[in-house]
């Protein structure tokens, strides 16, 4: 057997994707809850009004929206976020099909503002922490163990709209509170904790050519994020030694695109600007030497104090986790030529498939990134999103065949096999969107991961009836087998 006892299998999905429920129990809204639907080639819209009252949809701005305007959801705009698959109302059920499944672990995240609905209230929302208590309940009635996201995307929009997007030190303490709130309401119910989804995103996404007041509010804010981090690694640790807590990076896998030179050390700084700048920061609790190269590129001067160095370096994360979709060529020549998805670019690498989205499948890819960081970091790995988003057809029979799924997963575990037999401490796999979630790129029910189908269009229509589809009763076996039974066969 290559998948060590008591390995993690299971799926992951986060709150605003997921959950629905907006402006139920007392939760309070997200900036994800002022965000239209896109497609793939449209983009999202965050919908406000500016001081004279006009109305605005305009594609999210780094810098956030001008002086004196107003978050606000518009008449006329269908924000798919706000029901979004309906975990809240469904989570009984659907924790019961994961169950079925043989889930060992499932990943999901607490929305911050379900329980402080402005980020700074002065105590939680009593309904928020007891729902979240219920779920929690419910997954180890099944023996399975919840893995947490405490900020998943979702800053609470009252907080956004006071200081801007993670502009201040305000943040940090707002942050601690609530995961300090957290750990001890499900201490014994909760032990694997993941503190910021793709951290690396709000630097890795932006354009090399973007300006240097965006990247020097990007670098600050995840600096705030660092600090806010750390902290609470410490105090999940002194309220209960037993929990594990994680950094979640967006592990994509870059590659040159030729082999002059200048496009192998180009990709060398893509890994260091993209993947290890925080990286290092989370696993090695401090800032790296490539860092103050980072910074100058853009004139950046930061506000870090001589305490949040320590804070850092105290605050050091027990496990390394990362979602893993796709690699990417990237070079220093011009191409045009060019693919991608989740706002990361590169140029079309011809040894590679593409899927319906543009994003370059590539499960050698997976174990490179595996065995990579395993080497710089020598601490326990959990991929802990990878899946492919593609078109879904209901047969007449109400039947869903996905083999493309199932090809997808078969080659991307047959990828970890290979670097855990190459000596990598890889502890769990949670494929994302285990269940249809809304995308967080698009906003589209179109592009689907799950095992499970849920009946909901792009203009939220459907009865949110759940079925399985045949990768349902592959990934079954698949967890069964622990890894072992890989070919096509599944019994329905
Ligand atoms: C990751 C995110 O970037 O990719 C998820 O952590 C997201 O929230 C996933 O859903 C897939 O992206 P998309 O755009 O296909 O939903």
């Amino acid at each position: 057997m290559t998948f060590p006892k008591g390995f993690l299998w299971g799926g992951a999905t986060a709150a605003n994707q997921y959950e629905g429920g907006w402006n139920e129990g007392g939760r309070g809204p997200a900036l994800t809850d002022v965000t239209t639907g896109g497609t793939v080639n449209t983009p999202r819209l965050v919908t406000w009004i500016d001081k004279d009252g006009n109305p605005h949809a305009e594609p999210e701005n780094p810098l956030g929206i001008p002086e004196g305007a107003k978050y606000a959801v518009l008449d006329g705009y269908y924000y798919p976020n706000h029901k979004a698959t309906d975990f809240y109302h469904h989570y009984k059920e659907d924790i019961a099909l994961f169950a079925e499944m043989g889930y060992k672990t499932f990943r999901m995240s607490i929305s911050w503002s379900r329980i402080y609905p402005t980020g700074e209230d002065e105590t939680p929302n009593q309904e928020g922490i007891e729902f979240y208590r219920s779920v929690f309940e419910e997954l180890r009635k099944y023996d399975i163990e919840p893995l947490v996201t405490i900020w998943h995307f979702d800053t609470p929009l009252a907080m956004i709209q006071k200081y801007g997007d993670w502009t201040c030190r305000e943040y940090i303490d707002a942050y601690v509170k609530y995961a300090k709130t957290i750990f001890t309401e499900y201490k014994g119910l909760v032990k694997y904790w993941l503190t910021f989804n793709e951290i690396n995103n709000t630097v890795n996404f932006l354009p090399d050519n973007a300006s240097d007041e965006v990247f020097q509010k990007a670098y600050q804010h995840l600096h705030y994020q660092f600090v806010a981090s750390a902290k609470a690694v410490q105090i999940g640790h002194e309220i209960d030694p037993e929990n594990k807590i994680g950094c979640m990076i967006c592990g994509i896998c870059y590659y040159p695109f030729t082999c002059d030179p200048q496009d192998i050390l180009f990709n060398r700084y893509k890994w260091e600007k993209g993947i290890f700048y925080c990286g290092d920061v989370q696993c090695k609790g401090k800032y790296p030497t490539f860092a103050k190269k980072l910074w100058a590129e853009h004139n950046v001067t930061l506000d870090i104090t001589e305490q949040d160095l320590v804070d850092i370096a105290n605050g050091c994360v027990d496990m390394y986790t990362f979602s893993y979709y796709m690699s990417q060529a990237v070079t220093t020549h011009e191409s045009d030529d060019i693919v991608g998805g989740n706002m990361s670019f590169g140029v079309r690498n011809p040894y590679m498939e593409y899927s319906d989205w543009g994003w370059g499948v590539d499960a050698t890819g997976l174990q490179y990134y595996l065995e990579m960081i395993y080497d710089r970091y020598e601490i326990p790995l959990i991929i802990t999103e990878n899946g492919l988003g593609a078109y879904d057809t209901v047969e007449e029979d109400g039947s869903i065949h996905d083999p493309f799924r199932i090809e997808y997963y078969r080659k991307h575990i047959q990828a970890m096999q290979k670097a855990i037999d190459n000596g990598i401490d890889l502890i769990g796999y949670t494929t994302w969107g285990c269940i249809d979630v809304v995308s967080a790129g698009t906003g589209e029910m179109r592009k689907r991961y799950g095992f499970i189908y849920v009946d909901m269009d792009d203009e939220g229509k459907g009865t949110m009836k759940r079925s399985r589809k045949d990768s349902f009763y592959w990934y079954k076996k698949v967890i069964a087998s622990d890894g072992d039974n890989l070919d096509d066969s599944f019994e329905k």
